[in-house]
């Protein structure tokens, strides 16, 4: 691995040229391989060289690439890339329990990582869920049997921040495994394995496109862990990334940092704008002096991140008289984009929830959540005014 500064490792890290010295990362949009004999073939099917491969569920060349880039900046020993976010979620998870284990995770996640650990107890493993805020709750819960801790460092969509390297400290002293969804963090910003995370993971759909444009997730760690059970986990159940979709992500990262950055600032513009307005019963921002986890966010990530969430006085109605008066920002439930989008998730990314549980997460009807883009800062600025004001 290269000494270079993140930025650099994201223009050239993990870059394979062909015979034809390309200057850009090729496409390999191959599904198989060719081997010249049958004693090659049976070679590779036995221990597939640095440069090898044997099959795209397996791994490519671009899909390597990307794997490699990632890796590089996170600054772990490996990388596998998946089909989306929540192939890596479950991948992560799947991969090394079995019917009998125990796992600790924080509440307050995405939907559908709630279904991935709903699921795990459809084959006999436990889940304690936690308020992930209070480590005291952490260390109670902690058993034995616990074989891994699993949370979002920073919670989709109520921003909540949780303390990786106190998590990971109790999850250590116990001998469980720490994987970390880091999406809303970013790899800019965060690096989950330097605070004590055994596992990062990323839905690639977000910051790292960028563009809005393709699925695609990766997990990050350790080799013994990425090129055994994970590897073996993913290759034998499909959740592959498509060449295609890697290739979009190698080139989403060329301009990860600078369009992160970019976001931040816009984020923080809105966040503050949104903290005075009288329509706004509360913004939640982790860049704000206003969040009960500011310091924790900028020690942990130097940063208040991309997304800003806004609980709007009127509850659902004046939500959605909010979206629906927005005009740069677009309504839909992807995030990391270059384009700003705003999402009620009470009705569309955390809909399944049954009301209690909405309520206990603090997911309100009138919270919207906010990602911000990379447009002009006063035009966004301009279009949450002016839909605060319909609101
Ligand atoms: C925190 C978090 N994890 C995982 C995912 C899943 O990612 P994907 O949509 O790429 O499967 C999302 C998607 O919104 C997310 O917000």
């Amino acid at each position: 691995m290269n000494d270079w500064k993140p930025r650099t490792k994201l223009v050239h890290e993990g870059t394979r040229r062909s015979q034809y010295g390309e200057m850009a990362e090729a496409i390999f949009l191959t599904q198989g391989f060719v081997y010249d004999s049958a004693e090659a073939a049976e070679a590779r099917f036995v221990q597939p060289g640095e440069d090898e491969f044997i099959y795209a569920r397996y791994g490519n060349p671009t899909t390597r690439m990307f794997e490699d880039r990632i890796a590089a900046l996170e600054g772990t020993e490996d990388a596998f890339a998946t089909a989306s976010g929540m192939a890596a979620v479950n991948g992560a998870l799947t991969a090394i329990l079995k019917a009998g284990d125990h796992v600790v995770a924080a509440r307050a996640l995405f939907g559908s990582c709630i279904y991935v650990l709903e699921l795990l107890g459809r084959f006999g493993v436990e889940v304690t869920l936690v308020d992930g805020l209070d480590l005291g709750q952490w260390r109670a819960a902690m058993r034995p049997d616990t074989r891994a801790v699993f949370f979002e460092s920073i919670s989709n969509p109520t921003l909540e921040v949780i303390d990786i390297k106190a998590v990971s400290d109790i999850a250590h002293e116990n001998g469980a495994i720490v994987i970390v969804d880091n999406v809303f963090a970013t790899p800019v910003f965060s690096n989950a394995v330097s605070l004590g995370a055994d596992v990062v993971v990323y839905s690639a759909t977000k910051h790292i496109d960028g563009g809005g444009r393709a699925m695609g997730g990766v997990v990050c760690g350790r080799r013994d862990y990425i090129r055994g059970p994970l590897e073996t986990y993913m290759k034998h159940t499909g959740g592959a990334i498509s060449p295609f979709n890697a290739w979009i992500m190698l080139s989403g990262m060329q301009t990860l940092d600078l369009r992160v950055r970019a976001q931040a600032e816009n984020a923080l513009l809105v966040a503050r704008v949104a903290e005075s307005h009288a329509a706004v019963a509360r913004t939640i921002y982790p860049g704000l002096g206003s969040h009960p986890q500011h310091g924790l966010a900028l020690d942990q990530m130097g940063s208040g991140g991309t997304m800003v969430t806004l609980d709007l006085k009127g509850g659902q109605a004046a939500a959605f008289r909010f979206l629906n008066a927005l005009r740069i920002i677009k309504i839909s439930n992807n995030l990391g984009d270059a384009k700003s989008i705003a999402t009620h998730p009470a009705t569309t990314t955390h809909q399944r929830l049954p009301a209690d549980q909405k309520a206990s997460l603090g997911i309100t009807p009138g919270l919207v959540r906010i990602s911000l883009g990379i447009e002009d800062g006063a035009d966004l600025v301009a279009d949450v005014e002016a839909a605060l004001g319909a609101a």
